[in-house]
């Protein structure tokens, strides 16, 4: 099996320049599957039940995932959000022997795109938090879960790319996601904490 998952968790991808060129580009990749998150969850919910065996079964046939987004408010959107409490918490609290501890050691890495420009994020930026500290829970979440993180993928100015940059941008992502199905972390020990059911 060598399959990168990428799940795609825009609001409204139609009206997206960005993560919609990424998208495209990088389905023109083989062995790589993008979905569109909200086109599979138009209302935003996500039952930990009704949609969580399909979603599991997705990502355990995954050899790696990517979770691309646009930053919004320092964050990732709701969606993801709603699919972390719905899938995450199946997988590792209720499920964690027989989905967790199989899922842990897939790659993860993040692609995101952010409005704003690179010196924006960092002390003396506008934006003061470098995009490393913006991370903080989505690398606590592959920490938990026995996801080797990859460095994200980010690109900047997103929203004010000429049709060139964009080209460009799609193509380096090309690059990124070859980058990463070609990376071999070290071995994933299934720790107890990730068999843990802490109460939920
Ligand atoms: C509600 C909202 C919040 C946003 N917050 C941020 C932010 O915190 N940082 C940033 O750099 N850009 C922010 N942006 C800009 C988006 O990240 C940017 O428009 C997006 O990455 C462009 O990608 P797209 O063309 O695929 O929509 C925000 C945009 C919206 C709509």
């Amino acid at each position: 099996m060598n399959r990168t998952l990428i799940l795609l968790f825009h609001p409204d991808i139609t009206k997206s320049r960005a993560n919609a060129a990424l998208a495209a580009a990088a389905r023109q990749l083989p062995d790589t599957e993008v979905i569109d998150m909200q086109a599979r969850y138009p209302g935003g919910q996500v039952g930990m039940f009704t949609d969580g065996a399909a979603e599991a079964e997705m990502l355990l046939g995954a050899s790696r995932i990517v979770l691309q987004f646009p930053i919004q408010w320092y964050s990732s959107p709701a969606l993801l959000k709603a699919w972390q409490d719905a899938v995450l918490t199946r997988m590792y609290y209720v499920k964690a022997s027989t989905e967790g501890a199989r899922l842990a050691g897939t790659p993860l890495m993040i692609a995101a795109t952010a409005g704003n420009v690179a010196e924006a994020y960092g002390p003396g930026g506008q934006n003061h938090y470098t995009i490393s500290e913006i991370m903080t829970p989505l690398k606590a979440m592959a920490h938990r879960c026995g996801l080797p993180w990859h460095a994200p993928h980010i690109l900047f100015a997103a929203g004010h790319l000429s049709d060139g940059a964009l080209a460009d941008a799609a193509a380096h992502y090309v690059t990124a996601l070859k980058r990463f199905a070609a990376w071999a972390p070290a071995p994933v020990a299934v720790s107890p904490s990730i068999l843990q059911n802490e109460g939920v």
